[in-house]
């Protein structure tokens, strides 16, 4: 692990910032950002990706001139900004690999927030020189936090009940969607579970859906999307920004299972005959290892 804290408490530390401290970006931070971004480039289902540092020297006003996030961020003197290979599950991959890079920066002090939306798309594309098999899905400030949350920064938090999170019966389940998982059933996969409960999502939806097995440390992921958001993608104009939600949950899923040494690996085997919820797709499943689990 590459990180100088549990990935646990970098994940509780993280919460979104848009007001940053107008101070550029020390020359050691950015050489610990570039490098961790360059060791970071596939998916767990093998998508490639590449990440850059877009960053403003002390005194340039021109970098980031006209970048674009609506009024949405203030100050910032960095942004992190990918782009990935058209492929089946390049959303979920690309989501998996940024919140990688989010949560270095979070362990290094700096603030970021995945902007999915609210973010010139066609300008951040030229910044990255993205070709025409690639897609810029997201991207994200970074620099230090200012001390006070702005007033617009405040309300689009509430707007988005950004503090809140579901609660566990309504995202992780036993053997059916029936039957709700108990943090005692779960084992010690509980925390790697509550490490997906209180990741980031696009609005804060938290379409994340989580199944176990019985008796076995198997979990199938899916993704139940939201009323409004069934085509997100073309309706906003945005990526599918769901999908990327559900490779975020995946990162933290994993970084934390592994850091309690449950050991296992992602793989596509969909069980049979589940009966699903309304707008439900299933995505991936964690096959833990019997002997390190419960
Ligand atoms: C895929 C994705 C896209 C997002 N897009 C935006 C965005 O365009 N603008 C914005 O202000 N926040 C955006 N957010 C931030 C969410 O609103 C935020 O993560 C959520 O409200 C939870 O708050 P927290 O990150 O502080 O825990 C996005 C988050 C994710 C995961």
């Amino acid at each position: 692990m590459q990180y100088s804290k549990p990935v646990t408490e970098i994940i509780k530390q993280r919460s979104s910032r848009r007001s940053y401290r107008d101070q550029a970006l020390d020359a050691d931070i950015q050489k610990q950002l570039t490098a961790f971004m360059a060791g970071n480039n596939v998916g767990p289902f093998a998508s490639s990706a590449r990440f850059s540092l877009v960053a403003a020297k002390a005194g340039d006003s021109e970098t980031l001139k006209g970048l674009g996030t609506y009024g949405f961020i203030r100050g910032a003197r960095g942004f992190i900004v990918g782009a990935v290979k058209h492929s089946e599950k390049n959303l979920e991959d690309y989501g998996y690999m940024m919140e990688r890079i989010i949560l270095f920066a979070t362990d290094l002090g700096l603030g970021t927030c995945w902007l999915g939306g609210t973010f010139n798309n066609s300008n951040f594309s030229k910044k990255i020189e993205a070709a025409e098999d690639e897609s810029v899905p997201a991207v994200s400030p970074v620099g230090y936090i200012a001390e006070k949350r702005s007033v617009t920064e405040r309300l689009v938090r509430w707007g988005a009940g950004s503090k809140m999170r579901h609660p566990w019966e309504a995202l992780f389940f036993h053997e059916t969607f029936n039957t709700p998982l108990s943090a005692g059933v779960a084992g010690a996969y509980a925390l790697p579970l509550e490490m997906v409960r209180i990741a980031p999502s696009a609005s804060n939806k938290q379409p994340w859906r989580i199944v176990k097995e019985s008796w076995k440390p198997v979990f199938h992921l899916y993704l139940q999307r939201s009323k409004g958001y069934e085509r997100s993608g073309e309706k906003f104009n945005t990526a599918d920004l769901q999908r990327l939600d559900m490779g975020i949950a995946m990162c933290h899923f994993e970084l934390s299972a592994k850091e309690m040494d449950l050991r296992g690996k992602w793989k596509i085997i969909p069980p049979a005959g589940l009966s699903l919820p309304e707008r439900s797709e299933y995505i991936v499943s964690w096959l833990g290892d019997q002997q390190t689990s419960s």
